[in-house]
Protein backbone atom coordinates (compact mmCIF):
# COMPACT_ATOMS: atom_id res chain seq x y z
CA UNK A 1 0.00 0.00 0.00
CA UNK A 2 1.14 3.43 -0.30
CA UNK A 3 2.77 5.55 2.25
CA UNK A 4 0.68 7.66 4.64
CA UNK A 5 1.95 11.34 5.09
CA UNK A 6 2.21 12.74 8.19
CA UNK A 7 2.65 16.55 8.82
CA UNK A 8 3.01 19.73 10.93
CA UNK A 9 3.75 22.88 11.20
CA UNK A 10 5.61 25.08 14.09
CA UNK A 11 4.61 28.46 14.70
CA UNK A 12 7.66 30.84 14.76
CA UNK A 13 7.33 33.46 17.48
CA UNK A 14 9.10 31.55 20.42
CA UNK A 15 12.32 30.31 21.37
CA UNK A 16 11.70 25.99 21.57
CA UNK A 17 11.49 24.71 24.93
CA UNK A 18 11.72 21.55 27.16
CA UNK A 19 7.88 21.38 26.46
CA UNK A 20 7.93 21.52 23.13
CA UNK A 21 10.90 18.81 22.61
CA UNK A 22 8.75 16.33 24.59
CA UNK A 23 5.39 16.76 23.87
CA UNK A 24 6.15 17.23 19.23
CA UNK A 25 9.87 17.61 18.32
CA UNK A 26 11.10 14.50 19.98
CA UNK A 27 8.05 12.37 18.78
CA UNK A 28 7.70 13.94 15.38
CA UNK A 29 11.67 12.99 14.56
CA UNK A 30 11.22 9.80 15.65
CA UNK A 31 8.15 9.12 13.72
CA UNK A 32 9.92 10.34 10.94
CA UNK A 33 12.59 7.36 11.23
CA UNK A 34 9.30 4.62 10.33
CA UNK A 35 9.57 3.97 6.63
CA UNK A 36 5.73 3.36 6.46
CA UNK A 37 5.54 6.68 6.63
CA UNK A 38 6.89 10.25 4.72
CA UNK A 39 6.91 12.87 6.70
CA UNK A 40 6.63 16.83 6.22
CA UNK A 41 7.99 19.14 8.56
CA UNK A 42 7.78 22.62 8.35
CA UNK A 43 8.15 26.57 9.56
CA UNK A 44 5.31 28.40 9.68
CA UNK A 45 6.09 31.47 9.30
CA UNK A 46 2.87 32.98 7.49
CA UNK A 47 1.43 31.81 10.81
CA UNK A 48 3.51 33.80 12.70
CA UNK A 49 2.33 36.96 11.21
CA UNK A 50 -1.07 36.54 12.38
CA UNK A 51 0.00 36.37 16.06
CA UNK A 52 3.50 38.56 16.09
CA UNK A 53 4.03 42.10 14.74
CA UNK A 54 7.39 42.05 16.19
CA UNK A 55 10.09 41.36 12.99
CA UNK A 56 13.01 40.52 14.60
CA UNK A 57 11.15 38.22 16.76
CA UNK A 58 9.66 36.21 14.31
CA UNK A 59 13.16 36.01 12.05
CA UNK A 60 14.88 34.97 15.36
CA UNK A 61 12.27 32.24 16.01
CA UNK A 62 12.58 30.89 12.51
CA UNK A 63 16.54 30.54 13.03
CA UNK A 64 16.32 28.77 16.55
CA UNK A 65 13.87 26.67 15.53
CA UNK A 66 15.24 25.15 12.12
CA UNK A 67 18.67 24.79 14.20
CA UNK A 68 16.43 23.37 16.85
CA UNK A 69 14.92 20.46 14.80
CA UNK A 70 18.63 20.05 13.18
CA UNK A 71 20.44 19.56 16.35
CA UNK A 72 18.16 16.79 17.35
CA UNK A 73 19.24 15.06 15.04
CA UNK A 74 16.09 15.47 12.04
CA UNK A 75 17.25 13.47 8.69
CA UNK A 76 15.99 15.61 5.72
CA UNK A 77 16.91 12.89 3.43
CA UNK A 78 13.85 10.97 5.50
CA UNK A 79 11.64 14.09 6.66
CA UNK A 80 11.36 16.64 3.82
CA UNK A 81 11.24 20.40 6.74
CA UNK A 82 10.62 23.69 4.72
CA UNK A 83 9.83 26.78 5.63
CA UNK A 84 6.48 27.72 4.63
CA UNK A 85 6.71 30.93 2.76
CA UNK A 86 8.94 28.98 0.51
CA UNK A 87 6.34 27.42 -1.27
CA UNK A 88 4.60 29.69 -2.97
CA UNK A 89 2.01 27.19 -4.19
CA UNK A 90 0.57 27.50 -0.25
CA UNK A 91 -0.30 30.53 -0.28
CA UNK A 92 -2.04 30.07 -3.85
CA UNK A 93 -3.83 27.49 -2.60
CA UNK A 94 -4.77 29.17 0.39
CA UNK A 95 -6.88 31.90 -2.21
CA UNK A 96 -8.56 29.05 -4.01
CA UNK A 97 -9.65 27.88 -1.08
CA UNK A 98 -10.72 31.05 0.21
CA UNK A 99 -13.18 31.38 -2.06
CA UNK A 100 -14.95 28.14 -1.35
CA UNK A 101 -14.82 28.10 2.42
CA UNK A 102 -18.12 29.34 4.15
CA UNK A 103 -17.80 32.47 6.15
CA UNK A 104 -19.58 30.72 8.78
CA UNK A 105 -17.32 27.78 9.20
CA UNK A 106 -14.48 30.64 10.03
CA UNK A 107 -16.93 32.34 12.38
CA UNK A 108 -17.33 29.30 14.62
CA UNK A 109 -13.10 28.95 15.03
CA UNK A 110 -11.83 28.86 19.16
CA UNK A 111 -9.24 31.87 18.18
CA UNK A 112 -11.73 33.99 16.50
CA UNK A 113 -14.79 32.99 19.37
CA UNK A 114 -11.89 33.89 21.27
CA UNK A 115 -11.56 37.77 20.47
CA UNK A 116 -15.21 37.80 19.94
CA UNK A 117 -15.98 36.91 23.63
CA UNK A 118 -12.82 38.66 25.16
CA UNK A 119 -14.35 42.26 23.30
CA UNK A 120 -18.27 41.32 24.28
CA UNK A 121 -16.50 40.89 28.48
CA UNK A 122 -15.03 44.01 28.15
CA UNK A 123 -18.37 45.55 26.95
CA UNK A 124 -16.69 47.15 23.39
CA UNK A 125 -19.46 48.16 21.03
CA UNK A 126 -17.23 46.64 18.24
CA UNK A 127 -16.80 42.91 18.66
CA UNK A 128 -14.12 42.40 16.16
CA UNK A 129 -12.43 45.24 17.43
CA UNK A 130 -8.48 43.97 17.28
CA UNK A 131 -9.43 41.03 15.45
CA UNK A 132 -7.48 41.05 11.80
CA UNK A 133 -8.36 39.08 8.24
CA UNK A 134 -5.40 36.93 9.19
CA UNK A 135 -6.60 35.81 12.35
CA UNK A 136 -9.87 35.24 10.80
CA UNK A 137 -8.98 33.70 8.10
CA UNK A 138 -5.95 31.37 9.70
CA UNK A 139 -7.85 27.96 9.54
CA UNK A 140 -7.78 28.26 5.81
CA UNK A 141 -4.27 28.77 5.39
CA UNK A 142 -3.31 25.94 7.87
CA UNK A 143 -6.23 23.71 5.84
CA UNK A 144 -4.07 24.74 2.58
CA UNK A 145 -0.19 23.61 4.56
CA UNK A 146 -1.94 20.25 5.07
CA UNK A 147 -3.86 19.90 1.86
CA UNK A 148 -1.37 20.33 -0.31
CA UNK A 149 0.48 17.70 0.64
CA UNK A 150 -2.29 15.07 0.78
CA UNK A 151 -1.25 14.71 4.12
CA UNK A 152 -2.85 11.66 6.08
CA UNK A 153 -2.45 12.63 9.54
CA UNK A 154 -1.41 15.70 11.62
CA UNK A 155 0.47 15.70 14.94
CA UNK A 156 -1.37 18.21 16.89
CA UNK A 157 -1.67 19.81 20.10
CA UNK A 158 -5.46 19.75 21.95
CA UNK A 159 -5.87 23.58 21.08
CA UNK A 160 -5.41 22.75 16.72
CA UNK A 161 -7.90 19.42 16.38
CA UNK A 162 -10.87 22.08 15.52
CA UNK A 163 -8.33 23.34 12.61
CA UNK A 164 -7.93 19.97 11.19
CA UNK A 165 -11.53 19.33 11.15
CA UNK A 166 -11.88 22.25 9.18
CA UNK A 167 -9.17 21.40 6.96
CA UNK A 168 -11.17 18.33 6.59
CA UNK A 169 -14.49 19.90 6.07
CA UNK A 170 -13.11 22.65 3.24
CA UNK A 171 -11.15 19.42 1.86
CA UNK A 172 -14.45 17.66 1.66
CA UNK A 173 -16.19 20.52 -0.01
CA UNK A 174 -13.35 21.25 -2.82
CA UNK A 175 -13.92 17.12 -3.84
CA UNK A 176 -17.77 17.68 -3.96
CA UNK A 177 -17.76 20.59 -5.70
CA UNK A 178 -14.77 20.58 -8.37
CA UNK A 179 -12.62 16.87 -8.14
CA UNK A 180 -11.93 14.38 -5.60
CA UNK A 181 -8.44 15.88 -5.53
CA UNK A 182 -7.97 16.27 -1.64
CA UNK A 183 -7.04 13.41 1.19
CA UNK A 184 -9.33 14.55 4.32
CA UNK A 185 -6.62 15.12 6.96
CA UNK A 186 -6.93 13.47 10.82
CA UNK A 187 -5.44 15.22 13.84
CA UNK A 188 -3.18 12.76 15.96
CA UNK A 189 -2.99 13.86 19.37
CA UNK A 190 -0.94 12.50 22.17
CA UNK A 191 -2.67 12.54 25.55
CA UNK A 192 0.42 11.42 27.31
CA UNK A 193 3.16 13.92 25.81
CA UNK A 194 1.13 16.99 26.44
CA UNK A 195 1.89 17.16 30.16
CA UNK A 196 5.18 18.38 30.55
CA UNK A 197 5.61 20.46 34.20
CA UNK A 198 6.64 23.68 33.80
CA UNK A 199 8.52 25.83 36.66
CA UNK A 200 5.34 26.74 38.61
CA UNK A 201 4.45 22.80 38.28
CA UNK A 202 1.39 23.85 35.50
CA UNK A 203 1.31 22.84 32.15
CA UNK A 204 5.13 24.08 30.45
CA UNK A 205 3.32 26.92 28.17
CA UNK A 206 5.48 30.25 27.20
CA UNK A 207 1.74 31.91 28.12
CA UNK A 208 2.43 31.10 31.81
CA UNK A 209 5.91 32.06 31.62
CA UNK A 210 7.10 28.94 33.18
CA UNK A 211 9.21 27.73 30.42
CA UNK A 212 12.37 26.16 30.54
CA UNK A 213 14.31 27.19 27.10
CA UNK A 214 15.72 23.85 25.19
CA UNK A 215 19.07 24.78 24.66
CA UNK A 216 20.16 27.45 27.58
CA UNK A 217 23.55 27.24 28.54
CA UNK A 218 24.06 25.11 31.48
CA UNK A 219 24.35 27.91 33.73
CA UNK A 220 21.33 29.39 33.16
CA UNK A 221 19.64 25.44 33.18
CA UNK A 222 20.77 25.16 36.46
CA UNK A 223 19.31 28.07 37.61
CA UNK A 224 15.95 27.58 36.44
CA UNK A 225 15.54 24.54 37.99
CA UNK A 226 16.41 25.94 40.99
CA UNK A 227 13.94 27.66 40.49
CA UNK A 228 11.21 24.89 40.37
CA UNK A 229 8.72 24.86 43.06
CA UNK A 230 8.77 22.35 45.62
CA UNK A 231 6.88 22.25 49.07
CA UNK A 232 8.62 22.55 52.56
CA UNK A 233 9.54 18.99 53.58
CA UNK A 234 12.67 19.02 55.29
CA UNK A 235 15.98 16.60 54.04
CA UNK A 236 15.26 13.06 55.07
CA UNK A 237 11.67 13.54 55.05
CA UNK A 238 9.76 11.48 52.40
CA UNK A 239 8.53 12.85 49.67
CA UNK A 240 6.03 12.44 47.29
CA UNK A 241 7.18 10.97 44.51
CA UNK A 242 4.52 12.55 42.20
CA UNK A 243 6.51 15.97 41.83
CA UNK A 244 7.48 18.28 38.88
CA UNK A 245 11.65 17.38 39.40
CA UNK A 246 10.44 14.01 38.92
CA UNK A 247 8.59 14.19 36.32
CA UNK A 248 10.56 16.04 34.57
CA UNK A 249 13.42 13.39 35.20
CA UNK A 250 11.19 10.59 34.09
CA UNK A 251 10.80 12.48 30.69
CA UNK A 252 14.65 11.89 30.00
CA UNK A 253 15.19 9.03 31.88
CA UNK A 254 14.26 5.20 31.10
CA UNK A 255 12.33 3.31 33.56
CA UNK A 256 15.11 2.11 35.64
CA UNK A 257 16.63 5.53 36.16
CA UNK A 258 13.20 6.28 36.73
CA UNK A 259 12.46 4.11 39.37
CA UNK A 260 16.09 4.78 41.22
CA UNK A 261 14.93 8.23 41.35
CA UNK A 262 11.78 7.95 43.02
CA UNK A 263 13.16 5.16 45.33
CA UNK A 264 15.54 8.51 46.24
CA UNK A 265 12.79 11.06 46.73
CA UNK A 266 10.78 8.36 49.15
CA UNK A 267 13.57 7.95 50.74
CA UNK A 268 13.67 11.66 51.80
CA UNK A 269 16.03 13.30 49.35
CA UNK A 270 16.82 16.63 50.31
CA UNK A 271 15.12 19.12 47.36
CA UNK A 272 18.40 21.28 46.82
CA UNK A 273 20.10 17.22 46.48
CA UNK A 274 16.98 16.65 44.17
CA UNK A 275 17.67 19.67 41.88
CA UNK A 276 21.35 18.98 41.43
CA UNK A 277 20.65 15.58 40.37
CA UNK A 278 17.81 16.65 38.01
CA UNK A 279 20.63 19.36 36.52
CA UNK A 280 23.34 16.69 36.14
CA UNK A 281 20.90 14.37 34.78
CA UNK A 282 19.55 16.87 31.88
CA UNK A 283 22.52 18.57 31.40
CA UNK A 284 24.03 15.18 30.31
CA UNK A 285 21.12 14.47 27.74
CA UNK A 286 20.82 17.86 26.38
CA UNK A 287 25.07 19.33 25.94
CA UNK A 288 25.24 17.36 22.97
CA UNK A 289 22.75 18.36 21.16
CA UNK A 290 23.21 22.02 22.35
CA UNK A 291 26.84 22.42 21.07
CA UNK A 292 25.19 21.39 17.93
CA UNK A 293 22.61 23.68 17.89
CA UNK A 294 25.13 26.63 18.81
CA UNK A 295 27.08 25.19 15.88
CA UNK A 296 24.32 25.57 13.66
CA UNK A 297 23.21 28.89 15.44
CA UNK A 298 27.08 30.32 14.37
CA UNK A 299 25.93 28.69 10.60
CA UNK A 300 23.18 30.04 9.65
CA UNK A 301 23.82 29.74 6.24
CA UNK A 302 23.80 25.96 6.28
CA UNK A 303 20.86 25.91 7.52
CA UNK A 304 19.30 28.00 5.13
CA UNK A 305 20.81 25.76 2.40
CA UNK A 306 18.78 22.89 3.92
CA UNK A 307 16.00 24.37 4.25
CA UNK A 308 15.97 25.22 0.03
CA UNK A 309 16.66 21.77 -0.49
CA UNK A 310 13.66 21.02 1.62
CA UNK A 311 11.92 23.52 -0.28
CA UNK A 312 13.19 22.07 -3.21
CA UNK A 313 11.74 18.77 -2.42
CA UNK A 314 8.25 19.54 -1.16
CA UNK A 315 7.78 21.49 -4.29
CA UNK A 316 7.99 18.65 -6.56
CA UNK A 317 4.80 17.44 -5.47
CA UNK A 318 3.05 20.71 -4.77
CA UNK A 319 3.69 22.67 -7.99
CA UNK A 320 2.42 19.91 -10.43
CA UNK A 321 -0.48 19.63 -7.56
CA UNK A 322 -1.53 22.89 -7.63
CA UNK A 323 -1.63 22.81 -11.39
CA UNK A 324 -4.00 20.15 -11.04
CA UNK A 325 -6.14 22.16 -8.48
CA UNK A 326 -6.00 25.08 -10.51
CA UNK A 327 -7.48 23.43 -13.36
CA UNK A 328 -10.01 21.85 -11.16
CA UNK A 329 -11.67 25.24 -10.52
CA UNK A 330 -10.88 26.46 -14.13
CA UNK A 331 -7.89 28.17 -13.83
CA UNK A 332 -6.26 27.20 -17.41
CA UNK A 333 -4.11 28.01 -20.68
CA UNK A 334 -6.46 29.83 -23.13
CA UNK A 335 -5.73 26.63 -25.70
CA UNK A 336 -6.67 24.15 -23.25
CA UNK A 337 -9.68 23.06 -23.73
CA UNK A 338 -9.79 19.32 -22.79
CA UNK A 339 -11.34 17.88 -19.26
CA UNK A 340 -8.16 16.98 -18.01
CA UNK A 341 -4.70 19.30 -18.29
CA UNK A 342 -1.42 16.79 -19.42
CA UNK A 343 1.14 18.01 -17.25
CA UNK A 344 4.57 19.06 -19.08
CA UNK A 345 7.17 17.51 -17.71
CA UNK A 346 9.34 19.80 -15.07
CA UNK A 347 12.88 20.47 -17.13
CA UNK A 348 14.83 18.86 -14.37
CA UNK A 349 18.37 18.63 -13.34
CA UNK A 350 20.27 15.41 -12.95
CA UNK A 351 18.51 13.45 -10.22
CA UNK A 352 19.99 11.23 -7.48
CA UNK A 353 18.15 7.57 -7.38
CA UNK A 354 16.65 8.82 -4.17
CA UNK A 355 15.39 11.81 -5.16
CA UNK A 356 14.04 10.16 -8.50
CA UNK A 357 12.73 7.59 -6.42
CA UNK A 358 10.83 9.87 -3.85
CA UNK A 359 9.50 11.91 -7.35
CA UNK A 360 7.77 8.92 -8.32
CA UNK A 361 6.23 8.73 -4.77
CA UNK A 362 4.96 11.91 -5.20
CA UNK A 363 3.64 11.11 -8.78
CA UNK A 364 1.82 8.10 -7.57
CA UNK A 365 0.42 9.50 -4.45
CA UNK A 366 -1.47 12.23 -7.05
CA UNK A 367 -2.70 8.98 -9.58
CA UNK A 368 -3.91 7.37 -6.82
CA UNK A 369 -5.87 10.23 -5.24
CA UNK A 370 -7.44 10.62 -8.65
CA UNK A 371 -8.03 6.61 -9.05
CA UNK A 372 -9.20 6.44 -4.95
CA UNK A 373 -13.33 7.10 -5.92
CA UNK A 374 -12.54 3.69 -8.30
CA UNK A 375 -10.81 1.51 -5.73
CA UNK A 376 -13.83 2.64 -3.39
CA UNK A 377 -16.08 1.36 -5.45
CA UNK A 378 -14.31 -1.88 -5.62
CA UNK A 379 -14.14 -2.18 -2.61
CA UNK A 380 -17.76 -1.55 -1.93
CA UNK A 381 -18.94 -4.36 -4.46
CA UNK A 382 -20.65 -7.33 -3.15
CA UNK A 383 -18.64 -9.30 -5.82
CA UNK A 384 -15.40 -7.25 -5.51
CA UNK A 385 -13.62 -9.50 -8.12
CA UNK A 386 -16.06 -8.96 -10.60
CA UNK A 387 -15.95 -4.95 -10.25
CA UNK A 388 -12.07 -4.90 -10.23
CA UNK A 389 -12.08 -6.93 -13.63
CA UNK A 390 -14.98 -4.68 -14.81
CA UNK A 391 -13.49 -1.67 -13.94
CA UNK A 392 -9.87 -2.64 -15.54
CA UNK A 393 -11.49 -4.01 -18.76
CA UNK A 394 -13.51 -0.54 -18.48
CA UNK A 395 -10.30 1.16 -18.13
CA UNK A 396 -8.30 -0.42 -20.87
CA UNK A 397 -10.87 0.43 -23.30
CA UNK A 398 -10.74 3.73 -21.87
CA UNK A 399 -7.04 4.23 -22.66
CA UNK A 400 -7.28 2.57 -26.46
CA UNK A 401 -10.28 5.54 -27.28
CA UNK A 402 -7.85 8.22 -26.06
CA UNK A 403 -5.67 10.40 -28.07
CA UNK A 404 -1.97 10.35 -27.35
CA UNK A 405 -1.94 13.50 -24.51
CA UNK A 406 -4.61 12.21 -22.65
CA UNK A 407 -3.82 9.21 -22.84
CA UNK A 408 -0.82 8.73 -21.37
CA UNK A 409 -2.70 10.19 -18.31
CA UNK A 410 -5.04 7.41 -18.74
CA UNK A 411 -2.73 4.74 -19.16
CA UNK A 412 -0.80 5.74 -15.88
CA UNK A 413 -4.04 5.50 -13.73
CA UNK A 414 -4.40 1.92 -15.92
CA UNK A 415 -1.29 0.63 -14.26
CA UNK A 416 -1.57 2.00 -10.61
CA UNK A 417 -4.84 0.26 -10.83
CA UNK A 418 -4.03 -2.72 -12.16
CA UNK A 419 -1.22 -2.86 -9.39
CA UNK A 420 -3.45 -1.72 -6.44
CA UNK A 421 -6.19 -4.18 -7.53
CA UNK A 422 -3.53 -7.20 -8.25
CA UNK A 423 -4.98 -9.46 -5.46
CA UNK A 424 -8.55 -9.38 -7.07
CA UNK A 425 -7.85 -9.85 -11.13
N1 LIG B 1 -1.29 26.49 13.85
C1 LIG B 1 -0.36 25.51 14.35
C2 LIG B 1 0.01 25.84 15.79
O1 LIG B 1 -0.06 26.99 16.17
C3 LIG B 1 0.87 25.45 13.49
C4 LIG B 1 0.53 25.00 12.13
C5 LIG B 1 0.43 25.77 11.02
C6 LIG B 1 0.22 23.68 11.74
N2 LIG B 1 0.08 25.01 9.94
C7 LIG B 1 -0.05 23.73 10.35
C8 LIG B 1 0.15 22.46 12.43
C9 LIG B 1 -0.42 22.59 9.66
C10 LIG B 1 -0.22 21.33 11.72
C11 LIG B 1 -0.50 21.40 10.34
O2 LIG B 1 0.40 24.96 16.51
Amino acid sequence: MTKKTVLTGITTTGTPHIGNYLGAIKPAIEASENPNFNSYFFLADFHALIKCQEPERVARSTREIAATWLALGLDTDKATFYRQTDIPEITELTWILTCQTSKGLMNRAHAYKASVDANRDAGKEDLDDGVTMGLFSYPILMAADILMFNADIIPVGKDQVQHIEMARDIAGRFNHLFEPLFTLPQAQVDEETQLIPGLDGRKMSKSYNNTIPLFCSADELRKLINQIVTDTREPGEPKDPDNTLMHLYRCFGNETESAAMRQRFLEGIAWGDAKKELFEFMDAKLSEPRARYNELMNDLGEVEAILHKGAERAREYSAPFLDRVRHAVGIRSLTDNGPVQQQSAPKEKEKSAEELARAEEGRRRAILMQIKPLLDQVEQADDKAAAARALVAEKTAEVEKLKKKARQKAQNELELLTEELSALL
